[in-house]
């Protein structure tokens, strides 16, 4: 790999293959059949990832992931709706910044960024308030790594009649979700992520009925998933301008999907990769922001070291120079950097890009090993 060409070891954009690359070197036409074909192919293989073709929907829509997020709740929420957004990192504060800016009543619950929600807070908190209709959580806070019990937690809402609205942006195809046992009414995630395709699409799972029902709720044409689904189910077709080199690249990125052996073998390299990372930097003395029992396999947090000579800034340029694009930490109270361990790589170029940081840090005189 050529500095020109970095490993990316970050959340998405992230290192994708020279196949699915290669994918977006043609040009497609929005009203043509193959590409419409393409399109229902992608929503088929999508659903079959989380078992949910008989009960969800799934509904592409242009853009960052971001949009899928707020355009599911736009749509989903009704406008006297009133949602429980979970707190702990910066993507679930962005759920209710986009609860704020929609005008839905919302109500907050936060915990500390290395401390998961649990069923009971959830159970607890929808007994105090019965004017809740939704809850919203992230399943992996990307901010940290740190794994949300989504199962228990999709239980408890179902047990209290209330809906539950899911970002699984950064968890999706990596982390199993069965859409027959983890009831929800909409999953949110996105093409540049696990499934290794290239960022400017997202997707929603919508529960069918849920749907249906949701004419009229959005505040936004554009963000209007009802609308979006009724159009493409009538002509086969995007409602507006199709990422027509983003839709072939994830196509092409689906089928190294299945070839590698699907969500299962997915799961397990990006594991290995953790596994990896967590043992080569724990050999230099960088320590884990999270307890391993709440680490996702899908991003890490490590502290920075404490030595006046370590600025992220110089560090993260020094290793990008041996080819390596690393993230910096999102904490506000402790100094921390990011790898990521989803995207096209192994755990071979893990343990790779973790000597670049030892040589690195030696070169800073951080470190004296
Ligand atoms: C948990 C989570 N939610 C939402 C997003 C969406 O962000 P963006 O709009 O930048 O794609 C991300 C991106 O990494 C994420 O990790």
């Amino acid at each position: 790999m050529s500095i020109a060409e970095p490993i990316l070891l970050t959340p998405g954009p992230l290192t994708t293959s020279a196949r699915t690359r290669q994918a977006m070197m043609v040009d497609w036409g929005s009203w043509d059949d193959r590409f419409n074909q393409l399109t229902a192919s992608l929503c088929e293989q999508l659903l079959a990832i989380l078992n949910g073709a008989a009960t969800h929907h799934c509904v592409p829509l242009q853009g960052s992931g971001t949009f899928a997020v707020e355009a599911a709740i736009g749509t989903l929420v009704p406008r006297d709706g009133k949602v429980l957004v979970l707190i702990n990192g910066a993507y679930g504060k962005r759920l209710a910044k986009i609860c704020e800016v929609l005008g839905r009543a919302f109500s907050t619950f936060e915990t500390a960024e290395d401390e998961p929600t649990t069923a009971a807070d959830v159970d607890r908190l929808l007994r105090a308030d019965s004017d809740i209709t939704h809850v919203a959580l992230i399943h992996c806070e990307t901010s940290t790594g740190i794994l949300n019990p989504l199962a228990e937690i999709a239980q408890v809402v179902e047990q209290h009649g209330k809906r539950l609205i899911i970002d699984a942006m950064s968890s999706f195809g990596a982390l199993p979700v069965d859409a027959q046992q983890v009831p929800f009414d909409a999953l949110i995630a996105a093409s540049g992520k696990c499934l290794e395709g290239v960022p400017g699409m997202g997707f929603v799972f919508a529960r069918k009925e849920s749907l249906a029902a949701a004419a009229g709720n959005s505040h936004s044409l554009a963000m209007d998933l009802y609308d979006q689904h009724a159009y493409m189910i009538k002509t086969g077709q995007w409602r507006f301008t199709p990422p027509t080199h983003v839709v072939a690249a994830l196509h092409e990125a689906l089928l190294q999907y299945n070839e590698e052996g699907g969500l299962p073998a997915r799961h397990a390299r990006y594991a290995a990769n953790c596994q990896a990372l967590m043992e080569e930097m724990g050999k230099l003395g960088l320590r884990s922001f999270l307890p391993a029992a709440i680490q996702a396999p899908i991003i890490a947090t490590f502290h920075a070291p404490q030595d006046p000579r370590y600025q992220f800034k110089d560090f993260y340029e020094r290793v990008k120079a041996k080819g390596y694009i690393l993230y910096p930490g999102k904490l506000t109270q402790v100094e921390t950097f990011r790898v990521g361990c989803i995207g096209h790589v192994s755990p071979d170029e893990m343990r790779q890009a973790v000597a670049a940081v030892g040589d690195v840090l030696r070169e800073m005189e951080v470190l004296d090993i």
